[in-house]
């Protein structure tokens, strides 16, 4: 006899709570689907009878949510940002990109990709606003043995010197401004005029920022920039490095940061070098290379 049928006896109890919803389940339903469904049941079940909400409490959580749905829009995705909070984006990240020693670490991809980013040639800058300390970003993509990969794609993306993605400044700033897509030569080296990032909040006024505030937590992620590296018969990494001299470093709001990611960023006094850049002295520098590992 099929579990849900009409004749079937499962009435819920506190003590059977689980059981009760689980055994609903058709024989005929996707396994992975009942899978998933029954270990969410699970844990939602331990929750409630852990946390014992009241019901003025339960519905608190029901309206938090439906205003995190209600802010989705096409730019924003509340629900992405509740993930990153909660430290869930970090741990599917995690367990979907267990790299071979070596290989450049992941880190979260964020909302403010956009794909068709501009094609640069090496040395171009991003940077199509007159603001910020310049940077120029170089370094090579390497294959775990340290041999150099050549014509790997690296999308690029940062925020401006106020804090903000192009996407979230339309009409303020110009379109695709601080993004670009640059190609290795042939020794695996790339490299690109920048801005130095600084830290930056995550969209904050909506219902993930209000319990950010509740919780006593502030909404800053640490100065970065965000990577898409590749190349034919290599994994992708979706990447950041990070600036060593961020207050935010040891608490960025997505819990984006590791130890491997955090780079050099020097300072350079060469009045020759900063005019060769187009740049005023002193500037930033870093150099950064990234390390794929094989398909
Ligand atoms: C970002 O770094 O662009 C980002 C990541 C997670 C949430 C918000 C922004
Ligand atoms: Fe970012």
């Amino acid at each position: 006899m099929e579990t849900n049928s009409p004749t079937s006896h499962s009435y819920f109890s506190e003590e059977d709570s689980v059981e009760a919803v689980v055994s609903r389940m058709g024989d005929k339903s996707d396994a992975r689907l009942k899978t998933v469904m029954a270990s969410a049941i699970r844990h939602l079940h331990a929750f409630i009878k852990e946390v014992e909400p009241t019901n003025a409490e339960w519905m608190t959580a029901l309206e938090f949510l439906t205003r995190t749905g209600q802010m989705c829009n096409e730019w924003r995705q509340e629900w992405i940002l509740l993930s990153d909070v909660l430290g869930v984006s970090m741990l599917v990240d995690a367990i979907n990109n267990r790299k071979p020693s070596g290989a450049t670490e992941t880190t979260v991809l964020g909302p403010f990709h956009v794909s068709g980013a501009p094609r640069y040639a090496n040395g171009a800058n991003i940077c199509l606003e007159d603001k910020g300390e310049p940077l120029v970003v170089s370094g090579r993509v390497m294959d775990t043995d340290g041999k150099p990969v050549a014509g790997a794609l690296l999308d690029v993306w940062q925020a401006n010197e106020d804090g903000f993605y192009d996407v979230q400044q339309k009409g303020i700033q110009p379109d695709y401004n601080l993004r670009g897509i640059f190609a290795t030569d042939i020794n695996g080296r790339f490299w690109f005029r920048s801005i130095k990032p600084r830290f930056y909040p995550i969209p904050n006024d909506g219902p993930v920022g209000q319990l950010l505030e509740k919780l006593g937590r502030h909404p800053n992620r640490p100065a970065h920039i965000h990577f898409i590296v590749g190349a034919e018969g290599y994994q992708p990494v979706t990447t950041h490095i990070f600036a060593p001299d961020c207050p935010y470093l040891g608490s960025d709001a997505v819990f984006g940061v590791k130890e491997s990611l955090i780079a050099d960023f020097r300072l350079v006094d060469n009045p020759t070098g900063a005019r060769e850049l187009g740049f005023s002295n002193p500037f930033v520098a870093v150099s950064w290379d990234f390390v794929l590992a094989r398909k």
